[in-house]
């Protein structure tokens, strides 16, 4: 199941995140900021556990997504990432990845992502990022 976030999920979040960004992961205070940023595009998948978590914008951009790493490969990030291309419907998607993570790049791909660019020293630590975007698909949103 898919819902929005609740503040007593951050604890089980900061795990998913610290396996998953050792380089770079969101802290507590980072989550809070996010959440109340993004109250209704700050979504988790749960089951037993919470899964998996994406965050992103009405305007089209993919903030973060991760998974827990014992569920991977089972089909929970394409559903975080569907569920943003029917909030976005009628605007592209877009996205940094680190040019690193190749695994992600495989994953953005197989979900209809194109390479665009490259951002260089885009990460903190120096890392450049690729600059994906999926074309836009479906209808806008009437506001
Ligand atoms: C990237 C991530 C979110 C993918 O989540 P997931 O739930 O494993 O993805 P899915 O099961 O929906 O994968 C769908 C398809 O994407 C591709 N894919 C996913 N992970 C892949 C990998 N590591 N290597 C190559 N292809 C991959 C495959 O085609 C896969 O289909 P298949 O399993 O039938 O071969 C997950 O690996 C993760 O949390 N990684 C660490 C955090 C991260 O890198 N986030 C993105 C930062 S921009």
């Amino acid at each position: 199941m898919i819902r929005k976030v609740r503040p007593e999920d951050f604890e089980e979040l900061l795990n998913i995140e610290a396996e998953a960004f050792p380089k770079s992961q969101y802290d507590l205070g980072q989550f809070w900021l996010l959440y109340e940023n993004y109250p209704n595009t700050f979504l988790v998948e749960v089951s037993d556990l919470i899964d998996g978590y994406i965050v992103f914008s009405l305007d089209g951009h993919l903030i973060s997504t991760a998974v827990r790493s014992e569920r991977r490969r089972t089909g929970i990030g394409s559903r975080l990432v569907q569920e943003a291309i029917a909030h976005c419907a009628g605007k592209p998607l877009c996205l940094e990845v680190r040019v690193g993570n190749v695994g992600a790049q495989e994953f953005y791909l197989a979900l209809g992502f194109n390479l665009i660019g490259r951002a260089k020293g885009y990460y903190h630590d120096g890392e450049d990022a690729l600059l994906m975007e999926r074309p836009a698909e479906g209808r806008a949103k009437e506001s």
